[in-house]
């Protein structure tokens, strides 16, 4: 049983928050709704306050604060940039402000809105504070367009507070290092050898690291996702880089590879812009160091060990297999890439976990809620 504070703002998903509501009661939790007098345009407070048979504050009173979590949704864009700037003008905002424990928020609105660089900025300053959103979803909306702002369904909000509650202490204590993103190998000044890796994985993996109570260290190589809050963040563009960053932190008691590491890398850089002329460039890559294979030689005793392995199907599963003996690690994260719904750059994710003890396949899920099942696999690995 947790106390869990319920904020609701004005949108039609308003409704559907009150399914929140109802599974969060029924699952045993003290729900308090708060809602927003835009939300009362749409749902009255006695929905909510008949299933969670509690009043609505009308006032922030200090008993609010002491909650164990603060979900809001739906989350409007009013509402949204009213918390990325701290205003406190009604109950659910200042309850915000001075709530210190977790925060969910799943965002509803209209994709324009939701794709707006106003948006986007207040997006990424609440997840640096550590906010976690859920969704929103890519779909039709009430107003009959076709777009990502779609609130998520309250049985995907309610599995993720759910998930949150129970893992909140899991890890606490433990020093977890992730590595996330693509490298990038210069050429020459301006050009460079990557891959399509888009560090999502890596930094929802860090996410729930972090929301498990672990102290998390990301080393990033180039993210096009922003990075999560709370969590110490390493720069790390070149595998070189990666390389050097990671085994400088290679006692931490978890580490996850998830960055996709140039197996090679041109041997020579131009210096400079390197100028067109009518002759082919013939360019020579050596290899790199393997930073998961060191990791797994000196490996010391208790310490977990994840890898990835972005390939292709069944022989691609294969070589899954062959790596987790090859790099001394306890798990390989198997992600098939031959499939274009899922993997790079998509929001969705499907995986084969590999370990000594067999195989698990987690099927096609928000890559959310992949980490999540990723680092319950991992929590059963780690002494206590
Ligand atoms: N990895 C690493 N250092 C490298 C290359 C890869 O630490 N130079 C890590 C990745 O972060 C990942 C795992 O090794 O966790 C698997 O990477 P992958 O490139 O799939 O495996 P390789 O051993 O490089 O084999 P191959 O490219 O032939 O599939």
């Amino acid at each position: 049983m947790a106390r869990v504070l319920v904020g609701v703002t004005g949108g039609i998903a308003a409704y559907k928050a009150a399914e929140l509501a109802r599974l969060l009661v029924k699952a045993g939790h003290e729900v308090t709704p708060i809602l927003t007098d835009e939300a009362e345009t749409f749902v009255a407070a006695k929905t909510f306050e008949a299933l969670a048979r509690r009043e609505a504050p009308r006032e922030l009173y200090p008993h609010l604060v002491q909650a164990d979590l603060l979900v809001i949704a739906p989350l409007s864009a009013n509402t949204l940039a009213k918390l990325a700037h701290g205003l406190a003008d009604n109950v659910l905002t200042q309850t915000a402000l001075a709530f210190q424990g977790p925060v969910l928020a799943a965002p509803a609105m209209n994709p324009r809105m939701w794709a707006h660089a106003a948006t986007r900025e207040n997006v990424a300053g609440l997840r640096e504070r550590g906010v976690v959103l859920v969704g929103p979803d890519e779909g039709e909306l009430a107003e009959g367009e076709w777009g990502v702002g779609r609130m998520s369904e309250p049985e995907e909000i309610f599995a993720r507070v759910e998930a949150v509650l129970a893992r909140r202490h899991e890890l606490e204590g433990k020093r977890v290092l992730v590595s996330a993103g693509g490298t990038r190998e210069p050429l020459d000044a301006v050009r460079f050898l990557g891959n399509r890796s888009s560090g999502w994985m890596g930094v929802a993996l860090a996410e729930e690291a972090r929301l498990r109570g672990a102290e998390v260290t990301l080393v990033a190589a180039n993210l096009s996702v922003p990075p999560p809050g709370k969590v110490e963040l390493v720069p790390a563009p070149t595998a070189a880089e990666l390389e050097r960053e990671v085994l400088a932190r290679s006692d931490a008691d978890v580490v996850l590879m998830a960055a996709a590491v140039a197996d090679y890398r041109p041997a020579e850089q131009s210096s400079g812009k390197r100028p067109k002329n009518e002759q082919p460039w013939t360019v020579t890559l050596e290899p790199t160091g393997d930073v998961l294979a060191q990791l797994g030689a000196r490996r010391r005793n208790g310490q977990v060990l994840i890898g990835f392995a972005a390939d292709h199907g069944e022989t691609g599963l294969a070589r899954a297999r062959e790596k987790l003996e090859a790099k001394r690690s306890d798990l390989i994260v198997f992600n098939d890439v031959s499939r274009e719904d899922i993997g790079f750059d998509a929001p969705e994710n499907e995986v084969v976990l590999v370990s000594a003890a067999g195989e698990r396949r987690i099927r096609k899920a928000p890559k959310e809620r992949i980490a999540s099942e990723i680092l319950d696999e991992i929590v059963k690995l780690v002494p206590k």
